[in-house]
């Protein structure tokens, strides 16, 4: 089985072409990603309009290229899958109608895949990877604890309650004045810190419900940013080695409680799945393998270009449903929200 999987929620254009392995899990084909960074650098986020426009200048292009690298034309396929939210509204349209008309045209299975599902199923397409497991969710809008029992199958433990974990650190960026996005920034800035100059709270922290809130310490840090002002290069990398400190810190705790409710809702828990760009993160992928060796749990990170958003996740997601006998017709309309 062939899919497409086309992905234009965010400001990431992506097409991809994944093939289900006799044996299992996926093979991917071909995998093309246009990042729109250089677009909303200026203006410090993704502005939702010069997204949108962007995705219709190089989506065609860019499925082209994937079929051209997979050697496969329309014809070879055994499906279609777009991403069809949550997201911004205007990108999500483009994607969804472009994989509804060429559906139509090649008279394929069409498949409206829901990015966070997309996200969620990601680790299986490694193959060895059986329900249920845990998910730590975390990107730059969603933050959330999921137990993943099958396709389509999902029970939300936990979520935040504010800010997603990487709009903090977007945000934190940018009132360091770091370039957007600030994921990576802070990471880096991080290295050359010191961690413990700062002591940040870390919210949630013993709460029995696998909750997260962000705003309180992102706050914490724009008062002690105000505090030392004017800032010297040394207090900009304590005080982003100071917040991702709290960052980790915060995760972890909420991820014990996560295998606890995981434990009391839905069985024994086995393995957990980070995914989500924030996973792209170091520290934070060191904390959460130590957490998951210390509780005998089998941890699952998908590499870092499979953790931000990208076209073989809805590809996937696609080959998973369609499996199923799932699929989608011409009328699905875009969902801006669309929780799991
Ligand atoms: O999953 P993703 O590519 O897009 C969605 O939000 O769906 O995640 C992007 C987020 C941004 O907030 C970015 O700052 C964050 O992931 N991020 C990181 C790192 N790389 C990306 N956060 C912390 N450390 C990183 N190395
Ligand atoms: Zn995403």
């Amino acid at each position: 089985m062939r899919f497409l999987g086309i992905e234009t929620t965010c400001d990431e254009t992506a097409a991809a072409v994944v093939a289900l392995k006799p044996e299992g899990g996926g093979e991917i084909l071909a995998n093309e990603v246009f990042s729109q960074i250089a677009e909303h650098q200026a203006y410090g986020g993704v502005v939702p309009e010069i997204a949108a426009r962007a995705h219709i200048e190089v989506l065609d292009r860019l499925i082209q290229r994937a079929l051209e690298t997979a050697k496969v034309e329309l014809d070879d396929l055994d499906g279609i899958a777009a991403a069809a939210g949550p997201g911004l509204i205007g990108g999500v349209i483009i994607g969804l109608t472009e994989g509804k008309a060429l559906a139509l045209a090649a008279r394929k299975p069409f498949v409206a895949v829901n990015h966070l599902e997309a996200h969620a199923l990601t680790a299986r397409l490694a193959g060895g990877l059986d329900f249920p497991y845990l998910l730590l969710l975390v990107s730059g809008g969603h933050t959330q604890l999921v137990a993943v029992r099958g396709v389509g199958d999902y029970v939300r433990l936990g979520a935040t309650v504010d800010d997603a974990v990487g709009e903090a650190f977007d945000k934190v960026a940018k009132m360091l004045g770091l370039p957007y996005p600030g994921g990576p920034q802070v990471e880096r800035v991080a290295l050359k810190g010191d961690a413990a100059r700062f002591d940040f709270p870390r919210p949630m922290l013993g709460r029995p419900k696998p909750d997260f809130s962000f705003s309180g310490l992102k706050t914490a840090v724009r008062l002690e940013a105000e505090k030392i002002a004017p800032l010297n290069p040394s207090a900009v990398a304590d005080l982003c080695a100071s917040f991702q400190a709290a960052v980790v810190d915060t995760l972890v705790d909420r991820l014990r409680a996560g295998v606890r409710v995981f434990g009391e809702r839905i069985g024994p828990c086995q393995a957990m799945v980070v995914a989500g760009g924030v996973a792209a993160n170091s520290a934070i992928r060191r904390a959460l393998m130590r957490f998951c060796s210390e509780s005998g749990l089998r941890l699952v990170v998908p590499p870092v270009g499979l953790c931000t958003d990208n076209g073989a996740m809805i590809a996937w997601a696609g080959i998973e449903r369609l499996r199923l006998g799932l699929s989608d017709d011409m009328t699905f309309a875009a969902r801006p929200r669309w929780p799991l």
